[in-house]
Formats: structure tokens, sequence, C-alpha cells
């Protein structure tokens, strides 16, 4: 397993505990991106939804679908998540941060963190997958940085908030990874 606790030069990272929903409700309003391209951020949002995400987040079973909870000096400021499939050969991932930190690096900090224990700590993981919007360009931004190639993308492939999304779909395998 990922140890549940990481440690990178400017955050920290650990489960999520039910008292972040304030912290969550913030990062989702600090940034019309939050709403519009993650499934997870309802339309509309309120606390209760924070409180949901942040439930479901407690719930996961922690090997195959781990979250961290995204620290920066002192305050809960994103998330980096993984869903891992066909026994641990695969996984995706996930990951957002505060619109106030925006272009100072932590994304890719933070996901390049959970990208090498992934690696390291899975022998047969042999791939990292990411779906974003072909529209989320920061999200795409961050994908080259951390060395995905872009696959292709799936048309009208999500319904999400009312309109059928194009899916763009990004790898990392294990060859590729340094
Ligand atoms: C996408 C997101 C994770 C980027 O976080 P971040 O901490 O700003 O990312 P980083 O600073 O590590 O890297 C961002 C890179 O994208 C670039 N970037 C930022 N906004 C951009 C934009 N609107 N268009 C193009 N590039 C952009 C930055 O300049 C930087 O690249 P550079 O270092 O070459 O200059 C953040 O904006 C976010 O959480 N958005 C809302 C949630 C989300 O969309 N998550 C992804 C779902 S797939």
């Amino acid at each position: 397993m990922i140890p549940d606790q990481l440690e990178t030069a400017n955050l920290t990272m650990r489960p999520f505990l039910e008292d972040d929903a304030t912290a969550v409700l913030a990062y989702w309003k600090s940034d019309p991106g939050w709403e519009r391209f993650n499934a997870s951020v309802p339309s509309d949002f309120t606390m209760n939804d924070a409180n949901v995400f942040v439930s479901e987040m407690c719930a996961r079973n922690r090997k195959d679908r781990p979250s961290w909870a995204v620290v920066h000096r002192g305050l809960v400021v994103g998330v980096v998540s993984l869903s891992f499939e066909q026994d641990y050969r695969i996984t995706v991932i996930g990951y957002g941060v505060h619109g106030d930190l925006r272009g100072r690096g932590l994304a890719v900090e933070a996901a390049q963190t959970v990208i090498d224990q992934a690696f390291d700590r899975y022998a047969q993981l042999q791939k990292i997958r990411a779906h974003t919007d072909p529209e989320n360009t920061a999200s795409i931004r961050v994908l080259e940085k951390l060395g995905f190639l872009r696959e292709g993308t799936l048309r009208k492939n999500q319904f999400v908030k009312g309109r059928l999304c194009d899916e763009a779909v990004f790898g990392l395998l294990r060859g590729e990874w340094s």
C-alpha cells in the first residue's frame, strides 16, 4: 500500500478527515474549473455536498482507491486520488489544487509524489491513466509536465452537468516514468 502520509518540499498529504469539508468547499469555490470539469463537484454545490465528498473520501478502501488531502502551510488546499484496476496493473489519477495557489507547481508536486509511490510500491503497475476535459488546458499542462502522453479523445463520452462532454485520455507507462 502507498503510505497514508506523504511529504514533499512544500506539501503534506494525508487522508481526509470529516472536519476537512469547510476547506474543500473553499477550494471548490476558488476556481470555476472545479465545478466545470470535475464530475465529483456538483453544480451549485453547497456545504452539504462538501460533507458528502469528504465522507466518501473517508469511507474509501485505501488500498484500491486511496486519496490524499493536500495540505499547504497547515491548510487543506487540494486532493490527489488513485483508483486501481486490473489487479493493480493500471491506476487512474485525479488531482486538483486551490485556485489561489495556481501556477506554483503544487499540482505537479503532489501528483508526482503519488505517481512515484504507486510505481515504487506496486511492481505489477504498468500504467497510470488520466481523463480530462479537452478544454481543461491547465490540467492538460499538468499531465504534460508529469510526462503523460495524450492517447486520444473519446467523443461525447461522459454526461457532466447536463452536457455530453468529450474526454481526453492520457497515459504514463512504467517505461516512460522517470
Ligand atoms: C488544473 C490544476 C490542477 C492545475 O494546478 P496548478 O497547481 O496550477 O498546477 P501547476 O502549477 O503544477 O502546473 C500548472 C501548469 O499549467 C499552466 N496553466 C495554468 N493555468 C493554465 C491555463 N488556464 N491554460 C494553460 N496552462 C495553464 C501553468 O502555467 C503551469 O505550467 P508551466 O509550469 O509550464 O507554466 C488546477 O487549476 C485545478 O485544481 N483546477 C480545478 C480542478 C481540476 O480541473 N482538476 C483536474 C481534473 S482532470
